[in-house]
């Protein structure tokens, strides 16, 4: 079956929805985690480096892979969508993809390398900042620049062309998740060996290496600083399961050590998450790991933290959205320095809506722990702000209400069921009825 529109995914669009969340709830019992949204938006990419058939299993029914499956589909590449599995057939594609696809989600720039590296040419509007930040693509430009492409940019758009990509050693100023995976994919059909010196060591960098790696690429290093990409003249086509999402996995971790539960989170590599255990296990939860799961659970007093995002090892941004909310009832004062975004402070109004005690200045915030929350109306304003809601609702006295609910929908597959398994009560209502 050959799906054309995005909702045949899901059975709806679950925008415009609020999420009421009941009261304060002990969660317990067990959460299977689902595929890794950031692994997989860049493996769905790489499957336009083939004009072979690429299978992929256990693809979460989230709105970020809906839109990118969309546009590589719009790009000209055959889809069939089988229960949670879907085949691409990229076997011509345009250079193009649609501004409207593009300007939804940042990580459809990640189109970008597979396209210069296939064809030789890309036009692809620039992706803009949104609520977390500016986030410049320079790094993913500079690779491109280094492996012989020409860039121009014009009207809004990147325009970058090359007679035949050629490997070049290319050193990072950050180590970018998406520019060494924009980079990886570029320089797995160039000509010669790339070195990208200062690379992220991000799961999700190290997943996408060994996909291409299955259609025939020659990458070695991914998950330390330098990854060497010997170029192939073409890639084949594979079948493939994305790992699990670490992120997903965290934020249940939190939900159980917030609201005092105790739960079995299911399907998670414990090895990823180790900088989430830690800070659970400092702040007085107690964690146990087995081979592919993880038990989270507290009965005593939240202790405050001192916390600092950093990439991978470090203490992952995605996760520190959902710390602020669980340390918002700490026993004392905590400390959380945001160093990876410039502005991903959004969810300190709406919690302290909820009655949380958060100054926050620059990319510092300082919360000091209160009795409780309170359910009132707060608004997410980006997936893991919305996240952090969550988390406070499931913590707070009363009844919450979060609008603009489809940013949580963009990462987290089924959380409302997910939750309600665990003993919440979340229920969706449409936005417009209730006015
Ligand atoms: N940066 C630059 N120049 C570049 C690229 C990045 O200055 O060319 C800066 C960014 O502005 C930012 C920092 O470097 O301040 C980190 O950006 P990075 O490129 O590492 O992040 P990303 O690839 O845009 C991915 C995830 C994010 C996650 C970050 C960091 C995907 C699709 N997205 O973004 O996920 O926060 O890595 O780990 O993989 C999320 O899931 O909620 C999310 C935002």
């Amino acid at each position: 079956m050959i799906f054309k529109t995005a909702c045949l995914l899901t059975g709806g669009d679950p925008s415009k929805l609020e999420l009421f969340v009941n009261n304060r709830t002990r969660l317990t019992g067990e959460v299977t985690v689902s595929s890794s949204k950031n692994a997989i938006l860049p493996i769905l990419a790489a499957s336009l480096l083939t004009d072979e058939e690429v299978q992929i299993d256990r693809v979460p029914s989230i709105k970020d892979v809906i839109i990118i499956t969309e546009l590589i589909h719009n790009l000209g590449s055959g889809i069939e969508k089988k229960e949670n599995k879907i085949i691409f057939r990229a076997a011509q594609v345009g250079t193009s993809p649609d501004y409207e696809l593009v300007r939804q989600i940042r990580a459809s720039f990640l189109v970008a390398g597979p396209l210069l590296a296939r064809h030789g040419a890309i036009k692809i509007a620039l992706p803009g900042g949104c609520a977390i930040g500016t986030r410049p693509i320079d790094l993913h430009l500079k690779g491109f620049r280094a492996l012989g492409a020409g860039i121009g940019l014009s009207g809004g758009n990147v325009i970058a062309s090359s007679s035949g990509l050629k490997g070049n050693h290319i050193y990072l100023d950050f180590p970018s998740v998406g520019a060494t995976e924009n980079i990886m994919m570029a320089a797995a059909l160039a000509k010669g060996t790339t070195y990208i010196e200062n690379a992220a060591l991000e799961p999700e960098v190290v997943d996408l290496a060994n996909f291409i790696n299955t259609m025939g690429g020659r990458i070695s290093g991914a998950g330390r600083n330098v990854i060497r990409i010997e170029g192939v003249k073409r890639l084949h086509g594979s079948h493939y399961t994305a790992i699990a999402d670490r992120i997903e996995a965290g934020t249940y971790m939190v939900a159980a050590a917030a609201t005092g539960g105790d739960i079995t989170i299911k399907n998670v590599i414990p090895e990823h998450v180790k900088a989430v255990t830690a800070k659970l296990i400092e702040s007085g939860a107690q964690v146990a790991e087995g081979r592919d799961k993880i038990r989270v659970k507290r009965d005593g007093a939240i202790k405050p933290l001192y916390l600092k995002t950093l990439p991978y090892p470090g203490f992952p941004t995605d996760m520190q959205a959902q710390f602020m909310a669980y340390l918002s009832c700490a026993d004392g004062s905590s400390v959380i320095t945001e160093s990876v975004f410039e502005n991903r402070f959004m969810h300190v109004p709406e919690l302290s809506r909820m009655g949380a005690k958060i100054k926050a200045e620059s990319r510092t915030a300082i919360i000091k722990g209160v009795k409780e929350l309170s359910g009132t109306r707060v608004k997410a304003t980006d997936l893991r702000a919305g996240a952090a809601l969550l988390i406070g609702a499931l913590m707070a006295k009363g009844t919450s209400i979060i609008s603009n609910s489809e940013h949580i929908d963009r990462g987290y597959e089924n959380i409302v069921d997910k939750l309600n398994g665990l003993g919440a009560d979340i229920y969706r209502q449409e936005e417009e009825s209730r006015h």
